[in-house]
């Protein structure tokens, strides 16, 4: 699959090298391309080019950038380049806040998440959440001692859903599909939980299990 990735930082890279170790295309996309420098060199055969280049590139988006300009960052890809395409919503909405006792603040209230707000705006797109409640580093193929980690998604079209569920299942992940967009906003603030044991004890190795 062509894979178009809007973003340059830790959770970009790690999921354009997951894709390319997956046998996918990818352009990995940014307004500053020196950022990728170095990842461009470990994955010569990754394209880089702007937001706009990666959207148009990829059959299936990846959008990984900061919260807060998630929306200025796809109205640069451009909304024609986003019509009728899924997009893997990684992004948190964090606030520009310290944690208080290692509690992250969001700019979101409970009762709509920024993965709505996205949809609402780009509407021709389907947007699907996942990723956002582990670290890059544990996104693709983890290997944890209690076994594989569960990945809660959600999102309105049910194709775009199945199709990311076979990507989770290549980078070694079970789904736990919660529903439509609305369920984001629980699975958005996963990402607070997830990174408590990092801010008060320095422990960013774990990932969530569902028991059934
Ligand atoms: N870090 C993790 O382990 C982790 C885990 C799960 C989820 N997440 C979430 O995933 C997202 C990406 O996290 P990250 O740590 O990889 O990177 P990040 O530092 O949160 O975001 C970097 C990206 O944001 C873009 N950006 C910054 N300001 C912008 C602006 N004004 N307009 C447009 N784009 C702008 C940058 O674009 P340029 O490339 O053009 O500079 C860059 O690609 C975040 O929402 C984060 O909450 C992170």
């Amino acid at each position: 699959m062509k894979v178009g990735v809007i973003g340059s930082g830790e959770v970009a890279k790690a999921l354009g090298a997951g894709f390319l170790r997956h046998g996918h295309q990818v352009m990995m996309g940014t307004r500053e391309p020196a950022k990728l420098t170095a990842w461009a060199a470990q994955n010569p055969q990754a394209r880089v080019g702007s937001f706009a280049d990666a959207a148009a590139f990829g059959e299936l988006i990846v959008l990984a950038v900061k919260g807060k300009v998630a929306a200025d960052a796809l109205r640069l890809a451009g909304t024609e380049n986003l019509a009728r395409k899924t997009i893997i919503d990684a992004a948190n909405p964090i606030e520009d806040a310290p944690p208080v006792n290692g509690v992250l603040k969001f700019f979101t209230k409970l009762d709509e998440s920024l993965m709505e707000q996205l949809q609402r705006e780009f509407a021709e797109a389907n947007f699907v959440k996942a990723f956002n409640s582990v670290g890059s580093a544990s996104m693709v193929n983890p290997q944890f001692k209690d076994g594989k980690p569960t990945m809660f998604i959600c999102g309105n079209n049910e194709a775009a859903k199945k199709a990311i569920s076979q990507i989770l299942d290549q980078f070694g992940w079970e789904v736990a599909d919660m529903g439509t967009a609305e369920a984001a906003r629980a699975i958005e603030p996963l990402c607070m939980l997830w990174c408590i044991p990092g801010f008060l004890r320095n422990d960013w190795v774990h990932a969530f299990k569902l028991l059934t």
